[in-house]
């Protein structure tokens, strides 16, 4: 069996409904307009998954708007016989190069619901680390309450330099 293409493209006013069919799918929650309108100016922070030329998986990261040096994780997903086949770790590693290569961002985070380990799992084989427990995030959803997973990228220290990953 020849091995499977796999490969990250832009999102286009061309294929932004493919993306919005596929978050219906993968995600409990759905994104208004204003997601979507943001998406297509978010260049590198938001690709589509493709697998053999068909869009499986997403990912939309925003610059946080109260704080430029950190990056917001608002989806990434697959569709469910895409996964564990390694699309989400291409996806997440494609946003961890950007902001490693960007070089001005301290952190990147995400919120996820308690309950979704699988989730969990994958963004803790990154680095990433539960830092947070928000109450009642999600509106309409069960269990309601999100954690909050966030990666370092660097630490400041006191005499002002910048030593990555907290060296
Ligand atoms: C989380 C998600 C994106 C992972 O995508 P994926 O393409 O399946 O992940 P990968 O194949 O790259 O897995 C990388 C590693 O994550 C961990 N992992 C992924 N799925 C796992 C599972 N079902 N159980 C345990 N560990 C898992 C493993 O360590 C895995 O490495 P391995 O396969 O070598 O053991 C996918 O499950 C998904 O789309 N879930 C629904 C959407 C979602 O919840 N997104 C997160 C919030 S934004």
């Amino acid at each position: 069996m020849t091995r499977p293409k796999i490969e990250l493209g832009d999102v286009t006013p061309h294929n932004i409904k493919q993306l919005k069919r596929l978050n219906t799918v993968v995600f409990p929650v759905s994104y208004n307009e204003k997601f979507y309108k943001d998406v297509l100016e978010a260049g590198e922070l938001a690709k589509l998954a493709y697998y053999n030329d068909i869009v499986i998986g997403a990912v939309c990261c925003r610059i946080d708007p109260n704080n430029g040096r950190k990056l917001y994780i608002m989806t990434l997903g697959c569709l469910s016989p895409y996964r564990r086949l390694g699309i989400g770790s291409m996806m997440l590693e494609h946003i961890l190069n950007y902001v490693e290569k960007d070089g001005n961002f301290d952190s990147i985070y995400l919120h996820v619901q308690l309950n979704n380990d699988v989730a969990i799992d994958f963004y803790k084989k990154f680095g990433f680390e539960i830092v947070e427990t928000k109450q009642h995030y999600y509106k309409r959803i069960e269990p309601a309450d999100a954690y909050v997973l966030q990666k370092t990228l660097r630490n400041k220290v006191p005499n002002g330099e910048e030593h990555k990953d907290g060296k």
